[in-house]
């Protein structure tokens, strides 16, 4: 598997993606079981300026895309992360890779915050964000808030 930008030309693999999704994973990625895909959607999901809005794709070897991780820079200037890997290939280590790359360049973009949201009961996602560093920082209304902060300096 590798990793590659998306590109605005993904955005049928995206619509795909979400016409296919069950609906337990369309609450635990949007919080919401019938996120409805929309034209103004698939354009800020996909047309990026890799600064403030970046995403990155896994891909097997024959291009069939499995994971899908973002950010974007919030009002308050931390940038939040989300992912999402297709379910016949999870638990391989594919979020935790492509997760660990969009944080990364995050960091290397000059962001110093970096945070996330995950349902109380996404038990996966949360485990996820601890492995990967982040802390607790808040919980309400049955939503985890993780964040990590680094230091650009070094
Ligand atoms: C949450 C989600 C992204 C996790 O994806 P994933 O690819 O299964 O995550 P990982 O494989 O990196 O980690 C999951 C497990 O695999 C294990 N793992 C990591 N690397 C591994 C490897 N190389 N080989 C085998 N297992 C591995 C991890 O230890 C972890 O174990 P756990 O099940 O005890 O937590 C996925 O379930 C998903 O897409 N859910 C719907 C959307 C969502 O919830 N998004 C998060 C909120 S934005």
């Amino acid at each position: 598997m590798w990793l590659r930008p998306l590109r605005p030309e993904d955005r049928t693999m995206i619509q795909q993606a979400h016409d296919g999704a069950d609906p337990t994973d369309l609450e635990n990625r949007f919080f919401n079981a019938s996120f409805s895909m929309t034209e103004e959607r698939l354009d800020y999901l996909t047309v990026l300026d890799f600064v403030e809005r970046l995403a990155i794709v896994c891909e097997t070897a024959d291009g069939y895309p499995i994971g899908l991780a973002r950010y974007g820079l919030r009002d308050d200037g931390n940038v939040e992360i989300a992912v999402v890997v297709q379910p016949e290939w999870r638990s391989r280590g594919v979020a935790s890779l492509v997760l660990q790359d969009v944080v990364d360049a995050a960091v290397d973009n000059g962001h110093t915050t970096v945070v996330g949201e995950c349902l109380a009961t996404n038990l996966g996602a949360c485990a996820l964000m601890a492995r990967l560093g982040f802390t607790q920082t808040a919980a309400s209304d049955g939503v985890v808030a993780f964040s990590k902060t680094f230091d650009t300096e070094c």
